[in-house]
């Protein structure tokens, strides 16, 4: 298990920006930090992460050793371990399904995201730092996009709690990547995943492409099946069918 050495802070620019800081400074692999409020929440795509009071903001530091060629691995293990988290926290409520690489859903909305910030250094990760951002009390709205938040669904989670969850539930997926676990990985969160054969939409910097979803590569980048051929994605925004995501 890793040995987190958590650090809570009333507020922070961005959680993922202090451990990228730190990071760059040498920090070695472990360091977990909390904070109540950010003043520069950061989402996907240079997006703002609103983040006001009573939300998760969690980003943990890893210097994982591993090839470059294996960093979507980690968008994946982030969301799973994100999602199973939440099914812990909340396993009355509905579960929530995981939308490529890392977007938590539930009954369809946006409850949970992930932010990766990595650096290669001679073709390996040097660190890696995964950024979770959690709608516990209330979801801020994303243009275009349905979100939630656990309250909404009846359900009260203090952030430290959801923390440790978080926390917890990602050390045991990294040691199972750590112990070659990668196929594993992968099939525990196709399970958690929108069903193969989801109408989805991938928005890349040159083209978007419409189809269905026909599962995961070898190595973690999204397929999906256009007309009768299976196309490979590494990257792109993906919107689901009537709500833009
Ligand atoms: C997304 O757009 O889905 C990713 C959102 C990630 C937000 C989290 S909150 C904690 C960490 N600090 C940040 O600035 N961003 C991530």
């Amino acid at each position: 298990m890793v040995d987190w050495r958590l650090e809570h802070l009333a507020e922070a620019d961005s959680t993922s920006n202090i451990c990228v800081a730190r990071a760059k400074a040498g920090e070695v692999a472990g360091l977990a930090v909390l904070a109540d409020v950010q003043t520069a929440g950061r989402g996907s795509r240079g997006r703002e992460w609103v983040s006001a009071p009573g939300n998760l903001y969690l980003s943990v530091l890893l210097r994982p050793a591993q090839e470059v060629s294996s960093l979507n691995r980690f968008p994946l293990l982030a969301g799973l371990a994100v999602a199973q988290a939440i099914g812990q926290l909340a396993p009355d409520i509905v579960q929530p399904v995981l939308k490529w690489p890392n977007d938590v859903l539930l009954d369809g909305a946006k409850l949970a995201g992930v932010l990766i910030d990595a650096a290669p250094s001679q073709g390996r990760i040097d660190w890696l730092v995964m950024g979770f951002g959690v709608n516990l009390a209330f979801a801020p709205q994303i243009p275009g996009r349905l979100t939630t938040s656990l309250a909404s669904h009846g359900l009260v989670v203090a952030a430290e709690v959801a923390a440790q969850a978080v926390l917890q539930s990602l050390s045991g997926w990294l040691e199972i990547l750590a112990a070659g676990g990668a196929e594993a990985i992968q099939t525990a969160w196709l399970q958690a995943a929108l069903p193969l054969g989801t109408e989805m939409t991938v928005r890349g910097a040159q083209s978007t492409t419409h189809g269905r979803f026909a599962g995961l590569s070898h190595t973690g980048a999204l397929q999906l099946r256009v007309e009768n051929r299976i196309e490979t994605f590494q990257t792109g925004e993906i919107l689901l069918a009537g709500q833009g995501g």
